[in-house]
């Protein structure tokens, strides 16, 4: 292995890490807050910072001493953090879904978890129960009037933007059918056709699987409304999380995956928990027309993909005849095994994920593959205005060490073209979450604003929000949170209206 360099002037390289640190994290979230102001521990909130920062993750682990199996089967839990003037006002609310309403009355859990979470009482009981928990966990997003609550196998949940108080099941202006899958991953379109968009995907699978691709306007009176539509089938088996666009493309990357349902059928394991690599298939790109590119009504390209597993994407662009889509990739498919606990997970026996960004000729179907960087990421962004677009930034979680697995302690700012990096380093005992880059819109460079993320703190075990500074990730200030959140998943800033 090659001896990674330490950096002293940004203390990256730190490999020590508590577990006690880093899995106390995982607790119930006990409190529902309304409208709490932050009290800041540090530094000033920047006065520009003028929106709502919504966030999503699990917020119920534990229901009378039974544990869920995989933090990602925990209960949906939103946040709302309100800016203005340099004050950050803090909601906290569940998602109130079906499944949820039902286990906090009966006080244990009813339902299986995808991943791998069994009913309370006898084990026998799990078999042959094959009904989804949608725990709406994973995303939160605004669309038309709607705060939207993701999980990517069923529809979402909606919720009052301001209270957080849930609506119910949306079927977001009319478009979904009754529980039809909405993934937690849409992208916003900064304006490739002049107005901006919302594109998102459905997907239903089998032996076949088929790709919903939906457009949705996202400004003014007609904001939340369909405005393209598109159904395309593909040929095997597909667990897709995520994507990326560019102005003609929808790109998916269908992993070598295959699914064998029969312990999840005898309520043995959980659905995600039969997901294997398949030796001998091989990763697809799935390239879909996007109805307002150059080639509306054409039909989707199928290309050899380079090997690995690929949850999350970082962006996509294209020049010429060539597509660029930088992706985090893992050496497998990362699952938590029947027996482990995953608070206990050894961090060196599981996969680490490494960006690297493919270069797909649309001439001859040829791939190239580099990495762009070694170093364990996950969550990573370019500022949102240059969705789709070639950008020379990006903003990831990673680990403390340069090498290897490890939890996410650091913030890091990538340059994509001189692969340079900024961090800001929360370890020994520090733990960061998904890093949201919010542009100052008042400027026309591309790495001006801040970089908002929630902290988990070892030490004083308590969650924290911190706010860094985009270009240099330098720190500005960090503000004490009311409740103990877990290591959360996706979240997004919606501006406030001028
Ligand atoms: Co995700």
């Amino acid at each position: 292995m090659a001896n990674p360099k330490i950096n002293p002037v940004l203390g990256i390289n730190q490999e020590v890490f508590n577990q006690t640190d880093w899995s106390s994290a995982y607790c119930n979230v006990e409190k529902e807050c309304t409208r709490t102001k932050l009290k800041l521990i540090n530094g000033s909130v920047p006065k520009k910072l003028n929106g709502t920062f919504y966030k999503n993750g699990p917020g119920r682990l534990e229901r009378n001493g039974a544990w869920v199996h995989h933090p990602f089967d925990g209960d949906g839990m939103i946040t709302s953090m309100q800016f203005s003037n340099g004050e950050v006002i803090f909601s906290n609310r569940f998602v109130r879904t079906k499944a949820w309403e039902e286990e906090e009355k009966a006080g244990k859990f009813l339902y299986r978890g995808v991943f791998g979470t069994k009913k309370s009482g006898l084990k026998i009981s799990n078999a042959c129960d094959l009904r989804l928990k949608n725990i709406a966990n994973t995303n939160v997003i605004k669309l038309g009037d709607e705060l939207l609550a993701l999980w990517e196998a069923a529809s979402p949940y909606s919720l009052d933007p301001e209270t957080l108080i849930t609506k119910g099941l949306s079927t977001v202006n009319g478009v979904l059918k009754d529980k039809e899958a909405f993934s937690a991953h849409p992208r916003f379109d900064p304006g490739h056709h002049k107005e901006p968009r919302m594109v998102n995907f459905g997907v239903t699978t089998g032996p076949k699987s088929t790709i919903r691709l939906m457009e949705f306007s996202v400004e003014g009176n007609n904001s939340g409304q369909l405005i393209s539509d598109r159904k395309d089938i593909f040929p095997g088996f597909s667990f897709l999380h995520d994507f990326a666009i560019t102005p003609n493309w929808a790109i998916f990357l269908q992993n070598a995956i295959e699914f064998n349902p029969i312990p999840y059928i005898l309520g043995l394991k959980g659905a995600a928990q039969c997901l294997r690599s398949n030796p001998n298939g091989k990763a697809k790109f799935l390239l879909i027309p996007r109805d307002s590119g150059l080639f509306p009504k054409q039909s989707p390209r199928i290309i050899d993909a380079p090997n690995g597993f690929v949850f999350h994407h970082l962006n996509a662009f294209e020049e010429e005849n060539e597509l660029t889509i930088d992706s985090i990739f893992y050496q497998d498919f990362p699952s938590i095994s029947p027996n482990d606990d995953f608070r206990k997970i050894d961090f060196n026996q599981l996969p680490e994920g490494i960006l690297k960004r493919c270069k797909i000729n649309l001439l001859n179907n040829k791939i190239e593959q580099e990495i762009l960087s070694n170093q364990c990421c996950e969550f990573a962004m370019v500022n949102p205005s240059f969705q789709g677009f070639s950008a020379k930034y990006s903003w990831m979680a990673t680990a403390s060490k340069a090498i290897g697995n490890a939890p996410l302690q650091a913030i890091k700012k990538l340059n994509l073209v001189n692969r340079k990096a900024f961090y800001w380093n929360a370890a020994p005992r520090g733990f960061v979450s998904e890093p949201i880059m919010i542009p100052d819109e008042y400027s026309q460079n591309e790495d001006d604003g801040w970089v908002l993320i929630l902290l988990w703190d070892g030490a004083t075990q308590s969650s924290q929000l911190v706010i860094l500074d985009a270009k240099n990730l330098k720190h500005q200030a960090t503000l004490e949170l009311p409740i103990k959140i877990p290591h959360g998943l996706h979240g997004t800033w919606v501006r406030n209206k001028i």
